[in-house]
């Protein structure tokens, strides 16, 4: 078993997170750890740590989509890292689940945002994650007890746009979108819309547009933090097209896309691009530079320490 190595901080990967890992390990100038994982014949889950995480900093790098068949081995990699002596222990959590059934819109319906944050804030002494899904609830800390980092991808969304899409208008789906629609067509040096939704079921929108004569000529490019059904960039695609403007570039930042939802959305769209907080066919804008930032803003107190232990 590895023990100490050059860093204090160790980075550990769950299973389909590795390629994630790797690049926030190199922008964030941290050492990937080894992590053993399987399960029994009975189906219970096995966890083996394999670099010592004794006095170091670890971040547990996982993506919290379709997180029911990973939650346990997730919860026993941070009882193990704690057992096993680490400082501190973080979960970097690119998006993080939980964040829609923010309140009992039926009697006797479990609100799973605010049971999903107990859960993690019981296993880890940090979070960090881009754009949640904020609604009900306006931070993190009103659900989460632990310590919350929340980053956003707005400048990077909009860094993209500029750079494939000159001509852009960037139109939000909905009115909770305004502020971040905003923020995304600022960094696009572009004009921005808003449209507002109405959702009459889970796989059911209906999508109102504000007067969009001004606009033609440009670029339809639809942004929206997630695409789970895909109904509401579909619905919104369609309508665009209704309008006389050609198949919009479709933005988002979490790439949900259950069942056959990409090729729906994929369908009624000239692209369509994620950022890498979910694993997905469609990442094409990498976060591992956003969350390194904060890595690396700590990296100079662990340099510290580490020649501290090094002269002891
Ligand atoms: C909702 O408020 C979100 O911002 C997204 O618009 C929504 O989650 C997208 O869901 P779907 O792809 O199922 O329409």
């Amino acid at each position: 078993r590895a023990t100490g190595g050059l860093t204090l901080r160790l980075i550990l990967a769950l299973p389909g997170h590795e390629a994630f890992a790797a690049k926030l390990a190199e922008a964030a100038g941290a050492e990937v750890g080894r992590l053993e994982t399987r399960q029994f014949p009975d189906g219970e889950h096995y966890v083996r740590i394999l670099d010592d995480p004794a006095g170091r900093q670890v971040d547990v790098v996982c993506s919290l989509a379709r997180i029911d068949s990973l939650i346990l081995t997730l919860l026993f990699v941070a009882a193990a890292a704690r057992e096993q002596g680490a400082k501190r222990v973080t979960l970097v959590a690119p998006y993080l689940g939980y964040m829609r059934q923010d309140k009992a819109f039926k009697a006797g319906e479990a609100v799973t945002s605010r049971a999903f944050a107990r859960l993690i804030s019981g296993a880890f002494d940090r979070l960090i994650t881009v754009d949640p899904h904020l609604h009900r609830f306006k931070t993190l800390s009103e659900l989460y007890t632990i310590p919350c980092v929340t980053l956003h991808a707005a400048d990077l969304l909009g860094a993209w746009i500029r750079s494939e899409a000159p001509n852009a208008l960037v139109i939000g789906p909905d009115s909770e979108s305004e502020q971040w629609a905003s923020e995304v067509a600022a960094a696009a040096d572009a004009p921005v819309v808003v449209l507002r939704k109405e959702r009459l079921g889970d796989r059911d929108v209906r999508i109102t547009f504000p007067d969009l004569s001004g606009y033609g000529g440009r670029q339809p490019v639809l942004i929206d933090d997630i695409a789970s059904s895909g109904r509401t960039l579909t619905a919104a695609a369609r309508e665009l097209g209704i309008r006389g403007f050609p198949p919009p570039i479709c933005a988002i930042v979490h790439a949900i896309f259950g069942g056959d939802a990409l090729s729906e959305v994929a369908g009624a769209s000239a692209r369509v691009v994620s950022t890498d907080a979910v694993p997905h066919a469609t990442n094409a804008i990498p976060l591992a530079p956003l969350i390194a930032t904060v890595l690396r803003e700590e990296g100079a107190a662990l340099d510290v320490e580490l020649a501290r232990r090094r002269a002891v």
